[in-house]
């Protein structure tokens, strides 16, 4: 008889895999998994914005507290960090965050076109080496997609403390003509910005080493 192939260490011994199953009121997995919930929610009153790699969720419970009006969505790929969030936005009794346990370049079979105010990218992986770049989140084809998704004058807002990523990324915004940078500072947190801003996990780690953070907001033009 032959054995089924064991699981990988890492997988076996991650709780959180196991305990994200609880959470599935909060956590979407997929767009046809998420169903009605998704359709109601995304259809529902009030502004529609997105945190895509959220991490255990800070910076959206922030969000969400601030604005219980409006409805947020963190994408993000690894179980822990959706548990660590979801069982936060549990204490704080939001209702109006949901999880999307997602790739963030898969943007386009969640939403549909026209339907998102904001989208949020905090502290992105950065990717530094040449050969790497490919995989950076915000290239054209990331670009060209929020543009579909945005609404009419629908915002993109970016921090990162990677300095050489944060021009990058300004450089393919300024190459796709889409979006009309409106905010854009090297130093947040010594800068007018600050009054709006929330913080995240990452964030909190830069400051405390007194690192800037780099921050640009873009609107989609007319
Ligand atoms: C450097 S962390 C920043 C987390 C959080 N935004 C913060 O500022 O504290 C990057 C996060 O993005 C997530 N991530 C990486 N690639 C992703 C992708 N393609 N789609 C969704 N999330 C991703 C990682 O798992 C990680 O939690």
């Amino acid at each position: 008889m032959t054995s089924r192939p064991a699981l990988p260490n890492l997988k076996r011994n991650n709780p959180y895999i196991l305990e994200i199953q609880n959470h599935q009121d909060q956590i979407w997995f997929s767009p046809e998994q998420a169903g009605a919930d998704l359709a109601d929610f995304v259809s529902g009153p009030g502004a529609l914005r997105l945190d895509l790699g959220c991490g255990a969720g800070n910076f959206l419970r922030s969000c969400a507290l601030a604005e219980p009006q409006a409805r947020f969505v963190g994408f993000e790929l690894r179980y822990k960090r959706l548990v660590v969030a979801a069982r936060k936005f549990k204490k704080s009794q939001l209702q109006n965050v949901r999880l999307a346990k997602a790739r963030a370049e898969d943007l386009t079979s969640w939403f549909a076109q026209g339907t998102l105010d904001r989208v949020h990218v905090n502290f992105p992986d950065p990717w530094p080496k040449a050969r790497q770049q490919k995989h950076r989140l915000l290239g054209q084809r990331f670009l060209a997609d929020l543009k579909v998704l945005l609404k009419k004058e629908g915002e993109f807002w970016f921090k990162t403390d990677h300095k050489e990523y944060f021009e990058w990324a300004l450089g393919q915004i300024e190459a796709c003509g889409f979006y009309e940078v409106v905010e854009l500072s090297w130093d947040l947190h010594h800068s007018p910005y600050q009054e709006h801003n929330q913080l995240t996990e990452f964030e909190g780690l830069f400051l405390s080493q007194g690192l800037p953070v780099y921050h640009l907001k873009a609107i989609l033009k007319a």
